[in-house]
């Protein structure tokens, strides 16, 4: 069976851990959008990888793993996560496959994106990665592909013809220095060597696969809310980090998904600005950013942290067509008296039960609440549904029975055995 695995809040839930997990049994690991924007990461005993382009099955020997044509691809990054799994010894050669179809992140997609975040307006915090620009190159047709860089010709005259572009955006809007063509020729030449092995015809390769009957899991980046379509707009990523965008950013279809499974913190968590209306209040959220190590995997920022919000997970059940969830980090709640979900919001004296659209509602709506008692006991060591205490029972249940999704996972820690796989 096929599976989509999604973030189903702002990104970080814990989709490393689950797709470490779940890729023991899968054949194939595929990132289908995002780039080095994600940070991913699993660990194991001592070990410790934060994977951020290469799809998080790498780590298990054999499997092999794709980067689908939705992804943007910085070669740059790239380059330096396979040298650094290298050195932890994991060798990526004759196992991952790129594809030709996928875009590049060029120099002025970085500077643009950092150029733009240092405004004084429409700040979105993001990870200056360049995912914005190089996106929006996509859509303008002015986008440079891996297939084009294979193209010594055809690279040659579109860089020439789109860095006039970008270089008199830079001079002209930003006042900035323009970029010199020599040099970023001669950087992305050398990087096309190396590509080249790794680029593939993958969506012939991934409808293969289908065909023989193997295993493939979608390892979707970021989450629902910084979904383009989807999230709190202008407040998200650049790509669909929906379920839909596995069809898109890979090519196999959608009668060939069997199952779409989506992960959720037991609280909440964004990184960057923009409306978050369960956000704690100072002693709170240091409390749990303190416990749930709550700091960007790849930006090292603190992450803002929140109480469960059901009124975000339900938008994306339905977004996605959730079939059964993994709820993570459940342990982080351990000490806490009382666990607070919101089931509504309420705005100028109107209640939202479905998530709004407008982002001024979102930015001053105020959560409805309801209060649950906490366990106070110490989760980390249990392994079985039934050895959890009767609360922590009770708070799955009512997220089960709120979001009309089951429950299939529940993390109690970032170790592999830290997990409950409920029967
Ligand atoms: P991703 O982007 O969705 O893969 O998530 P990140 O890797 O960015 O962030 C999740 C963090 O939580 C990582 O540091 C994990 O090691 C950690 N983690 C995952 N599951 C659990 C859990 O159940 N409990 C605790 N305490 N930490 C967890
Ligand atoms: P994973 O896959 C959390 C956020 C950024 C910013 C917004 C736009 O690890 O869950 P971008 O650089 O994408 O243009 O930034 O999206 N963001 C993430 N937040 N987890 C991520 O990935 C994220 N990737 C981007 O913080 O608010
Ligand atoms: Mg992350």
């Amino acid at each position: 069976m096929n599976t989509i695995l999604i973030g189903a809040q702002w990104g970080d839930e814990g989709k490393g851990k689950i797709i470490d997990l779940l890729s023991r049994q899968s054949d194939y690991i595929v990132r289908y959008q995002g780039g080095a924007n994600a940070g991913h990461t699993v660990k194991f005993g001592a070990k410790e990888y934060i994977l951020h382009l290469i799809p998080s099955g790498i780590l298990h020997r054999g499997k092999r793993c794709v980067i689908g044509n939705g992804v943007v691809i910085d070669p740059e990054a790239l380059f330096k996560e396979i040298d650094t799994l290298k050195q932890s010894g994991v060798e990526v050669k004759g196992r991952l496959f790129i594809s030709e179809q996928a875009h590049l992140i060029m120099p002025y997609h970085q500077l643009m994106d950092r150029l733009q975040e240092a405004g004084q307006n429409g700040k979105i915090g993001t990870t200056k990665r360049g995912i914005g620009p190089c996106y929006a190159d996509k859509m303008a047709r002015l986008g440079i592909r891996v297939s084009d860089l294979m193209d010594p010709v055809l690279f040659h005259d579109r860089l020439s013809y789109i860095l006039e572009e970008k270089n008199k955006v830079l001079t002209k809007i930003y006042g900035h220095e323009g970029l010199s063509f020599k040099a970023i020729h001669e950087t992305y030449s050398g990087y096309a060597v190396r590509l080249r092995p790794f680029v593939a015809n993958t969506m012939e390769l991934l409808n293969e696969a289908v065909h023989r009957k193997k295993r493939i899991l979608f390892e979707g980046a970021q989450g629902t809310l910084l979904d383009v379509d989807h999230g709190t707009y202008p407040y998200v990523t650049s790509s669909n980090a929906t379920a839909g965008g596995a069809l898109t950013g890979t090519g196999v279809a959608p009668t060939h998904i069997g199952e779409v499974m989506g992960v959720v913190k037991a609280y909440t968590t964004r990184v960057g600005e923009g409306p978050f209306p369960t956000e704690f209040e100072p002693p709170l959220m240091e409390k749990i950013r303190n416990k749930g190590e709550e700091f960007g995997a790849t930006t090292g920022r603190p992450r803002r942290c929140g109480w469960f919000d059901a009124v975000v997970v339900r938008h994306s059940v339905l977004v996605n067509g959730l079939d059964t969830m993994a709820v993570m980090k459940l342990d982080v709640l351990d000490d806490l008296p009382a666990i607070k979900i919101a089931t509504a919001y309420k705005c100028d004296g109107k209640i939202y039960k479905t998530f709004p659209s407008n982002i001024r509602v979102l930015e001053h709506c105020k959560p409805v609440y309801e209060e649950h008692p906490g366990w106070q006991t110490d989760l980390s060591r249990v392994r079985r549904y039934g050895d959890l205490p009767v609360n922590a029972k009770k708070y799955l249940a009512r997220l089960s029975q709120l979001l009309k999704t089951s429950i299939s996972i529940v993390s109690v820690g970032s170790q592999r055995n830290q997990t409950i796989f409920v029967k």
